[in-house]
């Protein structure tokens, strides 16, 4: 389907990316050439699934629940994207130990990854709620196609014609790495139900021993209350080249569930058909099954 092109769009290995801070050469670079460390940290999703949420929970981890740093860097220079012109230099920039972000699916990911034995943390949220973040935030951010009316945009969503490809095979092509002991994947809806606890398995995953105070201080400095008014990390800091800051932000609701305001029954259903389609064979279950 069409949809308006806020901006012009190129195809990577048939995957959707914006001119606009995106290249060929540069998604090229960091498929063959970036050179993943041991001790890189990656905060990997599919967009509108807690990327924000969980960079700043790796952010205040990495700094023992101090929250100096996510009060005084801007999120996205505490985790570059790999993938972003822009992002790439402030990545190689960087000193170690990273803390690096993605939005990539798996089969454009770094080669040397496969060989290192740096951390990967997945972060997974509802098809449905992601659909509908997705919707909103695309009105706002330049970078994404305007979403159109809710049924072009779900046939796009389906199809996975959309920045970053199709959601169903980022996420099986990423939950096929688990098993593996640098893998570590969540859910948005985990977080949600019991931060503490995601917080203290985020710990153990990362082999940092946090006192209870310190988990504390984790949990309270990324509460969606805590984040929105960080200048910091609530997005108010992004250009107005790159979003329609009265169009939408990056917190908007933060719940689980906001798809049964926008969502049809048979738009739903839809979703639940390929999702157990396409992520049956995994043998999870998700939560919001
Ligand atoms: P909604 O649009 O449903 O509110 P991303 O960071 O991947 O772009 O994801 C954005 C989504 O995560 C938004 O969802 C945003 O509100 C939610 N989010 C960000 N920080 C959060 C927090 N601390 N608690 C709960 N949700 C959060």
């Amino acid at each position: 389907s069409q949809g308006v092109m806020a901006t012009q769009f190129f195809t990577y290995k048939g995957i959707p990316f914006p001119c606009l801070e995106y290249s060929p050469e540069t998604l090229d670079y960091v498929d063959r050439q970036f050179q993943v460390q041991d001790d890189d940290i990656f905060n990997i999703t599919y967009p509108k699934s807690g990327t924000n949420w969980m960079l700043e929970i790796l952010s205040l981890i990495r700094c023992d629940g101090d929250p100096s740093w996510v009060r005084s860097v801007l999120n996205l220079r505490r985790a570059p994207w790999i993938e972003t012109n822009r992002g790439l230099q402030n990545a190689l920039r960087y000193p170690p130990p990273r803390l690096l972000s993605s939005h990539l699916p798996i089969q454009l990911f770094p080669r040397s990854f496969q060989s290192s034995q740096a951390k990967v943390i997945y972060t997974l949220r509802s098809p449905k709620d992601v659909l509908v973040s997705l919707y909103h935030f695309s009105q706002a951010l330049h970078l994404y196609k305007d979403p159109g009316p809710m049924d072009a945009f779900l046939q796009d969503f389906l199809s996975g014609n959309l920045h970053y490809g199709s959601w169903f095979d980022h996420v099986a092509g990423w939950l096929g790495l688990r098993g593996q002991k640098n893998f570590f994947y969540i859910t948005y809806e985990e977080l949600q139900q019991d931060l503490q606890g995601s917080v203290v398995r985020i710990c153990h995953f990362l082999g940092k021993k946090l006192s209870e105070e310190q988990i504390s201080s984790v949990v309270k400095n990324a509460s969606f209350q805590t984040m929105r008014e960080n200048q910091m990390s609530n997005g108010s800091q992004i250009p107005d080249e790159y979003m329609d800051h009265q169009k939408g932000q990056f917190l908007r609701k933060g719940v689980s569930g906001d798809w049964k305001n926008l969502l049809s029954e048979e738009q739903s259903h839809r979703i639940t058909t390929m999702s157990c389609e396409r992520l049956h064979g995994l043998g999870i279950d998700f939560p919001w099954d």
